[in-house]
């Protein structure tokens, strides 16, 4: 077998695998292989996914098909991340030429199908934190710097794969969260957005018995002079401690923006899907957010069609998207996956329900989001650089809340950080002028 020289690595689903599919090529580059763009080119392929959704587990079967025609004959290719653990040796009898299955917390082995190319690596084991020492640091940061505290989840929706494919909450050493942010600050970051599948239960006791939280973790990356905005995703409710809500009225730098999902507006639903159903709980924590931050706003996820929704929980969530007024949020069609209990609830709601549903509720987020935009006009925003559009005339940013604004590119140098006056918008963006 010649020496393996090139891999490919594409990564699907959420920003702890964008995160993760970073750390995996960065331990590759360490062990001497350099990335190429090009299947056909690659001597190992990595396809790291995501299985949240059917939809989401398809599409890797999918791509893995395509792979299977385009690759070298000797290339050595497989899963990383949540479908395998989702699969398992199962993956194996599915596509049979795979040569290995690693799962969200396995990654580190991946070297030994570079020393033992012959035979075949499965590992979906839940090993907690070994695979964050054992990856390399990056020695770039791009402009946003996703930084995972904790993984795992303990909460147990019902609808939901996580808990299985990552396992038990888990989180970091305080020292190691803030030695990633500093060198991510030291190596070009202006963003930190911290990551968890449950951010804000954060929590982690020293060796002197001293409890950090995720409010201390963002006092630590507000210090850091290269740090101008930081953030994090994704929240659950129960978890929106005082001390949290109380740093958004004191520190500047935390983004007056937070993702906390309801999932519904039905407390029949919410029961159902084992989350908090008492709406005066998500009430509560945005009014006090708004009292500490009033220009704050609140961005959701959404499950339309779980199983025995009625129209008339349907209406609910429509009504709590409408009174809440979220912004960039997110919705889905309940999708039944493995190891869940809510895929064996009897009344499973039809596809074309789902899709009625679906469309509805967008409609009323689209008009949220519209509403919001408009208000955005002719104020002056501050604004980081994410981008360039196709045509290579404009520049794209995003403002505090996530919006994407759209700028004329100009003749001279510009900062990553822009004030920006707006001038127009729609659902789906701003436009601005820098103000120079
Ligand atoms: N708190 C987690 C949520 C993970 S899943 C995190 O951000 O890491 C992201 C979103 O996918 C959920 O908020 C939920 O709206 C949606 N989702 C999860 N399981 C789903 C399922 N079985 N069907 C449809 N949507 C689902
Ligand atoms: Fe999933 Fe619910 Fe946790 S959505 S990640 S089980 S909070």
């Amino acid at each position: 077998m010649s020496k393996m020289q090139k891999f490919f690595i594409q990564t699907f689903g959420c920003q702890m695998n964008v995160y993760d599919g970073q750390r995996i090529a960065a331990m590759l580059e360490k062990h001497g292989l350099t990335q190429t763009d090009e299947i056909s080119d690659a001597d190992l392929i990595i396809l790291n996914t995501c299985s949240v959704r059917e939809k989401a587990t398809n599409k890797v079967y999918s791509a893995l098909g395509r792979i299977r025609c385009a690759k070298k004959e000797s290339a050595l290719f497989g899963i990383v991340g949540c479908v395998a653990r989702e699969s398992g040796a199962d993956a194996f009898k599915r596509i049979p030429e795979l040569n290995f299955v690693l799962g969200p917390q396995s990654y580190h082995k991946l070297p030994e199908i570079i020393t033992n190319p012959e035979s075949r690596l499965l590992n979906i084991d839940l090993t907690g934190l070994e695979k964050f020492d054992e990856l390399p640091q990056m020695n770039k940061s791009p402009l946003v710097a996703y930084i995972p505290v904790q993984e795992g989840c303990n909460h147990c929706c019902t609808y939901c794969i996580v808990p299985y494919t990552r396992g038990r909450e888990i989180s970091r050493p305080f020292n190691d969260i803030v030695a990633d942010t500093i060198n991510a600050a030291k190596t070009g970051a202006i963003e930190i957005c911290f990551l968890g599948q449950n951010v804000n239960g954060y929590k982690y006791t020293d060796e002197n018995g001293k409890l950090y939280r995720l409010s201390d973790l963002i006092k630590e990356a507000a210090k850091l002079p290269e740090i101008h905005r930081i953030r994090f995703t994704s929240s659950y409710p129960t978890e929106m401690s005082d001390d949290l809500i109380e740093i958004f009225g004191n520190e500047e730098k935390l983004l007056p923006f937070l993702n906390m999902p309801i999932q519904s507006g039905s407390p029949r639903t919410l029961k159902r899907m084992n989350r908090p159903d008492d709406l005066s709980i998500y009430r509560n924590i945005v009014s006090k957010l708004k009292s500490v931050r009033p220009d704050i706003q609140i961005s959701s996820d959404f499950i339309v069609g779980f199983p025995d929704e009625t129209e008339e929980d349907f209406t609910e969530t429509l009504n709590i998207a409408k009174e809440i007024k979220y912004i960039n949020s997110y919705s889905f069609k309940y999708s039944p996956r493995p190891h869940t209990a809510a895929a064996i609830m009897p009344n499973q709601i039809s596809e074309q329900i789902k899709s009625v549903r679906l469309q509805k509720l967008d409609a009323q987020l689209n008009e949220n989001q519209r509403e919001f935009n408009m208000s955005c006009i002719g104020q002056e925003m501050v604004c980081l650089l994410e981008g360039i559009d196709k045509t290579k005339r404009h520049l794209v940013f995003r403002t505090q809340y996530m919006q994407q604004c759209i700028v004329e590119k100009p003749d001279y140098e510009i900062e990553p950080l822009q004030k920006i006056k707006i001038t127009d918008a729609n659902k789906a963006s701003l436009r601005g002028e820098i103000i120079k």
